[in-house]
């Protein structure tokens, strides 16, 4: 190791930052943010360096840098375009026992800046120890999407209840493993949602059944249409932080990597021998879980509110008392709208977009039929393709042009994406010549003329 990372409490420490270019500028306003007092020697320096000094927040002198300049501070930063006197800096940094970091010459530094990923009361820095800070930085980037944006709230949260926690769960190994459920669970997942007053509540049904068992949580996550990239990243977050996850046929298994490897995957699809988990069955299975404590992710096709039956899930956990969250997926219509390169509205063509559900009961596709015939407006549909047929004579028969450009797209966001364009009379014909599969979706309107590369 080369450097031991350590968190230092600057606040009201002296420390001095040589230059007043924007280089020196970055790192006087971290100084600053730690609460560092902080003065400032430069020749010369930029606006936001001497707004700094006006404002009373820098102490600056407008000269050169001179040795006793580094007297008595605790931290100094060389930050001149001189390696001369970068090299001086550090020579009088060594010989006071005075930490310093030379901006851009790790063989200047006693001490290095790392990447820092700020979530208030939470903070993760990546080092490289000096070797590539853009490697750093990327890394950081990568730490950032994974982080969610309220964390630091969380770390504040559990601080003020910590007392009480100690309190009530005397034992210490007891008591890890109730903080451990409640950073796992609903309580967390409300706060970091921005609802305190529901943390709240969880926080206190969590303490109340002090021992944890009934504090599992359900998360029914939208996987979107097929890309795996698709997916959010409150839902990827989720997802690996799951004990068991329930899924179904539309959801890529790629999806299912992001897992953790001992979480238990569970296909509830209507796919392979399972021949479909009734919808019974499934909620039962979320119930028995989350009661068991377990972080439960259901994860279902595009998003889970549209034509997904979440709304029933959801409905039954809360029944039950239990914690449910949804985090929103892409639906088909969206994924395989902008692959195909097609504005599902636009400003002249189409003024709303409808999306609606071709799926046949009783052998026939119901559905408002003289509401859909507007020129003015996309309609997408899902599960259309048994009743491709019956949907686009019905909607000839009430008023549409058939001339209406029509799109059918198959496994849209896929690498084996297809898609099939005709007008709207001619489209059941072109999709039985090609022997499409699904899932597919149709899109009908003017605005599928402005789509890209049709294949
Ligand atoms: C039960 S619905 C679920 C919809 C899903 N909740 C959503 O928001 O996309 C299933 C239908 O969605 C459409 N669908 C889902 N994924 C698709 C894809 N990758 N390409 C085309 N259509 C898709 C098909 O019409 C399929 O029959």
């Amino acid at each position: 190791m080369d450097y031991l990372p350590l968190q230092i409490d600057l606040r009201g420490e002296d420390c001095l930052v040589v230059g007043g270019g924007a280089l020196a500028l970055r790192k006087i306003e971290l100084l600053l943010k730690a609460g560092a007092a902080v003065s400032v020697v430069a020749r010369a320096c930029c606006d936001g360096v001497r707004g700094l000094a006006q404002s009373g927040s820098v102490q600056l002198t407008e000269r050169g840098y001179r040795s006793t300049d580094s007297d008595g501070r605790r931290l100094v930063i060389a930050a001149t375009d001189d390696a001369a006197i970068n090299a001086q800096i550090y020579a009088d940094g060594q010989a006071r026992a005075i930490w310093v970091n030379t901006v851009d010459a790790p063989e200047l530094c006693s001490a290095i800046f790392p990447a820092i990923v700020d979530r208030g009361s939470v903070q993760v820095s990546v080092s490289t120890g000096g070797r590539s800070p853009t490697l750093a930085r990327i890394v950081r980037g990568w730490i950032e999407a994974r982080l969610p944006p309220r964390l630091g709230a969380l770390a504040d949260f559990a601080a003020e209840r910590r007392e009480r926690v100690a309190a009530a769960v005397p034992d210490l190994g007891r008591r890890r493993a109730f903080w451990e459920r409640v950073i796992n669970g609903p309580a967390a997942e409300r706060l970091m949602a921005g609802d305190a007053a529901r943390a709240e509540g969880a926080f206190e049904a969590a303490l109340a059944a002090s021992a944890g068992e009934g504090t599992g949580l359900v998360a029914l996550i939208g996987a979107g249409p097929g890309d795996p990239e698709l997916l959010t990243l409150k839902g990827l977050r989720l997802l690996q932080e799951a004990d068991a996850v329930l899924y179904d046929n539309l959801v890529n298994e790629r999806i299912l990597d992001f897992a953790r490897r001992d979480a238990e995957r569970i296909y509830v699809g209507k796919r392979r021998r399972y021949a479909g988990v009734r919808q019974a069955a499934i909620n039962e299975l979320l119930a028995e879980r989350a009661r068991a404590g377990q972080r439960v992710v259901r994860l279902k096709g595009g998003d889970p509110f549209i034509f997904g039956r979440g709304g029933e899930e959801v409905e039954t956990l809360a029944a039950q008392g239990i914690d449910c969250v949804v985090v929103p997926g892409i639906t088909a219509a969206l994924g395989a709208a902008s692959t195909a390169g097609i504005p599902l509205t636009h400003r002249d063509l189409a003024q709303s977009v409808r999306f609606v559900t071709g799926h046949r009961v009783n052998d026939q596709v119901n559905l408002d039929w003289p509401e859909l015939v507007n020129p003015h407006q996309t309609l997408v549909v899902y599960m259309g393709l048994l009743g491709l047929a019956e949907i686009v004579e019905k909607l000839i028969a009430q008023g549409m042009n058939p001339q209406t450009p029509a799109l059918l797209v198959e496994r849209a966001t896929l690498p084996e994406q297809r898609q099939i364009q005709a007008p709207l009379r001619d489209l059941p014909a072109a999709v039985e010549a090609a022997e499409v599969s699904g899932p597919t979706l149709i899109i009908i309107g003017e605005v599928v003329k402005l789509g890209i590369a049709q294949t």
